[in-house]
This record gives C-alpha cells, structure tokens and sequence, in this order.
C-alpha cells in the first residue's frame, strides 16, 4: 500500500507545478514544408520588438543533446534503420531533455518560449502515421513532458499534394520523413486536423497557402491575445 500512497500525490505534485508557469509557451506545429520556421522567427522578431523576452527554439533538437538526437531521428540508415519503437523513444528523449534544459527555465522567468513542433507532432507523426495508439504516446510523454503542455498551438494546415510541390520546388536532399511516400504525409495531415478539432481552445489552424504576412498577422493576433492576460 504505502509506494501508492506516496506516489500518487507526489505525481500530481510534478504535473500541476509543471503546468503552472508565470510565461507564455507557444507551439508551431504542421506537416513539412508549410511555412513554421518562417513564421516562427517573423513572429519573434515582432516580439521582441515589443520589448518580451523570447526563446525561439525547434524540436528535434533545441540543446546539445536534442541537436546530436536530430541527426539520428532524421538521417539514421545503420542496422536497416531506426525502429518505430527507438524512434518514439528518441523523440521522447529530446522532448525530456529540451524541456528541463531549456524550455522550463525559461518560462519560469516569464518569458515567451517558440518551439517549431512538439509533442503534436508526436501524435501526428508517430501516432496517426506510424500507428502508436494514444495511450502509449501519453506514457511515454508524460515523463518527457513532465506535465508540460503547450498554452497555445499554431497549426498551420497543407494539403499533401501542396507539401509535395513546395518540397519538389525546394529541390533539397530528404530526411527519413520528407522520404515517405504521400500516404504516409495525409495520415499525419489528418492527425494535426484531427488534434486542432479535438482541442479548439488551444489549437488554431491557419491555412499554409496564405501569404507570408498575412499569415504573420493572424498569428501575431492570437499570440497577443493569449499574452494579454500576463501583463
Ligand atoms: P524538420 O526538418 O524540423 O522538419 P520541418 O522543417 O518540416 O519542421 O524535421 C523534423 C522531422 O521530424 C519532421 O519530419 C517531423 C518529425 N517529427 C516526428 O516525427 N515526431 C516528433 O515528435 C517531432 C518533434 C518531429
């Protein structure tokens, strides 16, 4: 009896002084090619100009040890490749490590954290596409996480056929998901779509195909919107 005494409260302990944080941790999430980059750097760059201090950083990757674990989630080919359960696990270990090291720091000083793709993308990717069910997505993410969630999502939503073009016009050497054939990019597709109906209070979709600054308005708006209420 006595570990389930203590664990149980100590758990709710670690997830609810995790989800409280005086910043604002916002999240850029979206199939390839759809523009989160670009918009997440406008975006800081605009911040920032208003005076907030922002963090601008990616997942993978974001620290020393999320940088060395993106060569492998993205360009890993010993052994036949990486499995899908070591891929999980790696994204997973990036997430723990950019989360204590980096992100939390951060937002408990106040500040404003950007990350291009987070644990979305592992639902999407690993999740819709791949086929790992919630339930062991959740698990493994509560420890990278550590109760961790994002107070705002930018989803920026593109059709299969659009990624397929813009990455044909960029004309770049792929990664292990750029190469996946279009099926495997509408599975993800849907999971975002799906993700953005599920939680519509934290999730806004903005259509990829809108230019540049317009987009750049829309998402400057929501972000100011959600920063309003911290000072
Ligand atoms: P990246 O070059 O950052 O892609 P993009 O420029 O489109 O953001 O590569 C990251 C790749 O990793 C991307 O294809 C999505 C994938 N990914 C997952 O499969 N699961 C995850 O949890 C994360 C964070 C990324």
């Amino acid at each position: 009896m006595l570990p389930f005494v203590l664990i149980a409260p100590l758990e709710s302990l670690i997830v609810s002084a995790a989800a409280h944080h005086p910043g604002l941790f916002v999240t850029f999430e979206g199939p390839e090619c759809a523009g989160k980059s670009t918009q997440s750097r406008l975006l800081a760059e605009r911040l920032r100009a208003d005076g907030r201090e922002v963090l601008l950083t990616r997942e993978p990757g974001g620290c020393v040890l999320g940088e060395r674990l993106r060569e492998l989630l993205l360009h890993f080919d010993g052994d036949g490749g990486l499995s899908p359960e070591a891929e999980l696990l790696l994204f997973a270990a990036s997430r723990a490590q950019i989360t204590r090291q980096v992100i939390r720091p951060h937002l408990d000083r106040g500040g404003v954290v950007l990350c291009d793709r987070y644990l979305d993308s592992t639902v999407a990717y690993q999740g819709y596409a791949r086929g790992f069910d919630r339930d062991t997505i959740a698990q493994v993410n509560a420890v990278a996480t550590q109760g961790l969630r994002p107070d705002l999502t930018i989803l920026l939503d593109l059709d299969a056929e659009a990624i397929a073009a813009r990455a044909n016009a960029r004309g770049e050497g792929g990664n292990r998901f750029e190469d996946e054939d279009l099926a495997f990019h509408r599975r993800v597709i849907d999971g975002f779509r799906a993700i953005a109906a599920q939680e519509p209070g934290r999730v806004r979709l903005h259509d990829a195909r809108e230019p540049v600054e317009t987009l750049h308005e829309a998402i400057y708006e929501a972000v100011r919107h959600a920063l309003a209420p911290l000072r």
